[in-house]
């Protein structure tokens, strides 16, 4: 285990979950700058929108103790959960790539995957999602879907040919209402076995088939 990267991660993730508490205000100034206009991704261009410590946690664990390598994430922000999938990664071997539609977003989100130390494990792909992640080769273990709802079935449908009967596909949010669209057509597929965890708001998805997975809650 490398303690002294684990630290550095960890004081760059305290970092930024102490500037993400601003999340609502800096929200509020983007409405207020686009009022009467629909709303966009830019309108979020300041704000983390992140996963909780406690989802980051119990996705390091499930990295850790499933052995995953290959993590595909939907929707970068920041990069709150992509420095906790790096801390899983770490114990594997793996590496992460992760794609972000808002370039100022991506840039910071690098910046912050530098002051970490952990850039040589992730692979950050600036643009819409279903363009960045076109064509994609290679195997995926895991898939973790957090950007805008209503794209995750076309990404998880562009993806599946690359999943195999260990894929894990962590869907955040699953109490919204396109998510709840998304689960609805991927439940009505035999293939997949749905677990519902992480106190409700999060559901795991994986291929069926899979004999070996370990829970980790
Ligand atoms: C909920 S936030 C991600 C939070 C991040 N996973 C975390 O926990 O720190 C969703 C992000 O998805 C991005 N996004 C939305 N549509 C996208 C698209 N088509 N392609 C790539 N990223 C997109 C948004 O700009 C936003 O930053």
């Amino acid at each position: 285990m490398n303690t002294e990267k684990n630290k550095q991660i960890g004081e760059t993730l305290d970092h930024l979950f102490k500037d993400s508490k601003y999340d609502m205000v800096k929200a509020m100034k983007g409405f207020a700058k686009g009022a009467f206009k629909p709303i966009t991704p830019s309108n979020f261009k300041d704000v983390y929108l992140s996963i909780s410590k406690a989802q980051g946690e119990d996705l390091v664990r499930l990295i850790k103790s499933n052995n995953i390598q290959n993590i595909v994430e939907f929707g970068t922000s920041f990069g709150i959960s992509t420095l906790f999938l790096a801390l899983g990664v770490l114990e594997t071997n793996g590496s992460i790539i992760t794609t972000e539609l808002i370039d100022s977003k991506a840039q910071k989100a690098i910046e912050n995957f530098e002051s970490a130390g952990v850039s040589d494990l992730i692979e950050v792909r600036i643009g819409d999602a279903l363009e960045t992640l076109k064509n994609h080769e290679d195997s995926i273990d895991m898939l973790l879907l957090d950007g805008w709802k209503d794209l995750y079935l076309p990404i998880f449908k562009m993806l599946e040919p690359n999943f195999h009967e260990n894929t894990f596909i962590y869907v955040d949010n699953a109490n919204m209402s396109d998510t709840k669209e998304f689960l609805k057509v991927i439940g009505q597929d035999a293939s997949y076995l749905f677990q519902t965890e992480f106190g409700g708001d999060v559901v795991i998805i994986r291929k069926k088939g899979a004999h070996n997975i370990k829970r980790v809650w």
